[in-house]
């Protein structure tokens, strides 16, 4: 059974269109036989008619023998009251005198002949014909009928491929539209333009669009509520083991500091749980700036300076791009830094850190380069998993990149985790975002003013 739609539909067209040219065909070469054939008997008619109406006297008495082409039709006039023809064309031919009159058949020399016989006061007439030729004229004739639709049926069949073709096309590119659907950016799939057979297909694919777009959007809203609800306890706790640190024993110590360092790293936890439903949720008019980029770069590595002094880093930043995105400043500011903080942290003690700028078409991309372990090839498909992490021996809560990822979609940006390619090991991390182009007018108007 054929799968494919539009190969069903040209089949289904293709044979509907031959089964209709062979009718047709069949028909019209029936019909132009008996057409040819009926003209021919009319042509016997008419000289019969004009050998009673005086050429008879003018066929020569004695024609030369192998004179007469085996196409032509051959006459034969006789007179009353003689026994051989007054005239003939073709002497050695010798129809039966007394035929009925009208169109007979009769055989001779082992050829069959059609007959017109003309029974007339003063004499008879016959006119007559190989029927062999005839057939042969009549065939000719009809099979030229069959021209034109033995040179239409392929081309139809290249045209009902052709047009099914460009009916489902729209199909096709409503199947890559709907492949191409961003779980980050849910949005409705257009109907401009869609043929109204396709349109309530793409109504009921908007209503799920929909329905899932606010599944997602109560599961966010719950992971943010839990994580305020819980930052207020956490932090009551965190006070309450400062109060106590002075009143636990000595021998206790060591145990309770691991509690508090458990509480902290709860604490980060919700932090970084709220951060990822904020980076999650729909922009809903937050007020958006014009940020500078390279301004970003330079207070993302002044933050984590002092902890890669402190660990014998060499981190700095070079090839700086004057570049600005529209955005909320906040949000490009933590992406940036959760990217070199990663690198500051999974880089052993007096590694190195570069930060770069450069610009690809209308996208302005930060690489962070380390000199760190990298990460095992197959698990990097994996780092932008919330809660994934690929090195436990250190901590964290595995959501930093979720976070990047879901700023950088926010924007229309991207990012990307790489090992270094250049033969050191280490990690190329990137994030890239749509540049905001300042049109040259908008520059005049502000310097005017
Ligand atoms: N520069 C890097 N070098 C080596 N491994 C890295 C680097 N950046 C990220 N990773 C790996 O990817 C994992 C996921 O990183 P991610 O930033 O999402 O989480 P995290 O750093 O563990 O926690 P946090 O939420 O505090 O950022 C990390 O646990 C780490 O194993
Ligand atoms: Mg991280």
């Amino acid at each position: 059974m054929i799968k494919s739609l539009k190969n069903q539909l040209v089949l289904a067209l293709g044979l509907l269109v031959t089964v209709i040219g062979v009718v047709q065909g069949v028909s019209s070469y029936q019909l132009s036989k008996t057409g040819m054939s009926a003209l021919l008997d009319m042509r016997l008619e008419q000289v019969a008619a004009r050998l009673r109406d005086g050429l008879a006297e003018s066929l020569p008495k004695n024609p030369a023998r192998g004179t007469q082409d085996e196409r032509d039709v051959v006459a034969v006039v006789w007179k009353p009251g003689q026994d051989v023809p007054f005239r003939t064309t073709d002497p050695s031919l010798h129809f039966p005198r007394d035929a009925q009159p009208g169109f007979s058949g009769a055989e001779f020399n082992g050829e069959h002949w059609r007959i017109f016989t003309r029974q007339e006061p003063t004499m008879t007439i016959q006119v007559a014909q190989r029927s062999s030729i005839r057939r042969e004229i009549t065939q000719e004739a009809a099979t030229q009928t069959l021209w034109p639709i033995a040179v239409l049926l392929p081309l139809v069949w290249i045209a009902v491929a052709l047009v099914v073709r460009r009916s489902l096309r729209q199909l096709n590119e409503l199947g890559a539209e709907v492949s191409a659907i961003d779980m980050g950016h849910l949005q409705p799939l257009s109907t401009v333009g869609v043929p109204t057979e396709i349109e309530p297909f793409i109504h009921s694919i908007n209503t799920m669009i929909e329905r899932l777009a606010s599944s997602i959007e109560k599961e966010r809203k719950f992971i943010a509520d839990a994580a305020h609800e819980l930052r207020t306890p956490l932090t009551a706790l965190q006070l309450q083991a400062d109060n106590l640190a002075p009143h636990i024993y000595p021998g206790n110590q060591e145990r309770f500091q691991e509690l508090r360092k458990g509480i902290a790293r709860s604490g980060k936890l919700i932090t970084q749980l709220l951060r990822l439903a904020r980076a999650d949720a729909p922009m809903n008019g937050s007020p958006l700036a014009r940020v500078d980029l390279s301004e970003v770069v330079t207070g993302a590595v002044a933050d984590v300076l002092p902890i890669a002094l402190a660990r014998g880093m060499d981190i700095g930043a070079e090839e700086m791009v004057n570049a600005h995105v529209r955005a909320v400043e906040t949000d490009i500011g933590m992406a940036v830094k959760n990217l070199v903080s990663n690198a500051v942290r999974y880089t052993p003690d007096g590694g190195t850190i570069d930060l770069h700028m450069r610009r690809d078409g209308d996208m302005v991309w930060i690489d962070v380069i380390d000199t760190g372990p990298g990460i095992d090839e197959t698990l990097l498909p994996r780092v932008f998993d919330r809660f994934f992490r690929a090195n436990p021996d250190v901590e964290g809560s595995g959501l930093g990149l979720s976070i990047v990822k879901a700023i950088a979609a926010r924007y229309g940006g991207d990012v990307t985790l790489k090992n270094r390619s250049d033969g050191r090991s280490g990690i190329v991390a990137s994030i890239g975002f749509p540049v905001e182009e300042v049109k040259e007018n908008t520059v005049a108007l502000a310097l005017n003013l």
